[in-house]
């Protein structure tokens, strides 16, 4: 695995998506960080969309974003962030050494990793006991939406879109790798009917246990 990601394409996407988000996808940005404190990793940060959320409680956020474009635009937006940010630019396997943090923050991030069994294993080993997983992220669907992302992840969308696969069980790989989920729900940035293969995500609160 290389330590960076190069995709000029994407990177130029992501940065015209993210300069122009839906309000309802800002509100669950803004819900999935509300009530943070202490020391947190944010993991693959984009453009730096969500440091404007974090609320003061936050001591330190520690940012890993390994496309050196949007790493810049990231560091652009840390700038201006509320708390203090660092952003680091290597992926996530390769950033983490066994540091220890209060929390991590997944936002639409899941769904690029190669092996999200094992980034979830190793972002549950750096946190401390008790500390807590925060999530954003779009899920695998059932019946005509489920064979639309089976499709999609077989043919361009990982291509296009920076390795986003749309039809992975994120939540279920949380549980998984040995988080208890206390609080999750699900949501919807397009109506259900509106068939795009990322219309449904899940936001939610897992913890390491003491
Ligand atoms: C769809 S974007 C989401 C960006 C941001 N989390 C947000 O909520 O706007 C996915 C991001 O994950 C990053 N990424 C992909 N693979 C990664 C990895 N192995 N480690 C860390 N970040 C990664 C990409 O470079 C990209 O910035």
């Amino acid at each position: 695995m290389s330590d960076t990601v190069d995709n000029p394409f994407f990177a130029r996407l992501w940065t015209a998506m993210s300069a122009r988000e839906p309000e309802s996808l800002r509100r669950l940005r803004r819900e999935n960080l509300a009530g943070l404190s202490g020391r947190v990793l944010e993991v693959g940060a984009g453009t730096g969309t969500n440091f404007e959320f974090y609320p003061d409680t936050v001591t330190e956020v520690v940012a890993v974003e390994p496309e050196h474009r949007l790493a810049v635009l990231a560091e652009r937006a840390a700038s201006s962030a509320p708390i203090p940010v660092t952003v680091e630019t290597e992926t996530v396997e390769k950033f983490l050494d066994g540091g220890q943090f209060d929390a991590v923050v997944c936002s639409l991030v899941l769904c690029s990793v190669d092996n999200p069994e094992q980034v979830v294993g190793q972002l549950f080993s750096v946190l401390h006991p008790g500390g807590e997983l925060r999530y954003l992220e779009h899920i695998a669907g059932a019946g005509a939406r489920a064979r639309l992302q089976r499709f999609a992840d077989a043919t361009f969308w990982p291509r296009l879109l920076g390795n986003c696969h749309t039809h992975r069980h994120t939540e279920a790989t949380i549980v998984g790798a040995g988080f208890q989920v206390t609080g999750a729900r699900r949501d919807w940035t397009f109506p259900a009917w509106v068939p795009l293969p990322v219309a449904e995500f899940a936001i939610g609160v897992a913890i390491k246990p003491a």
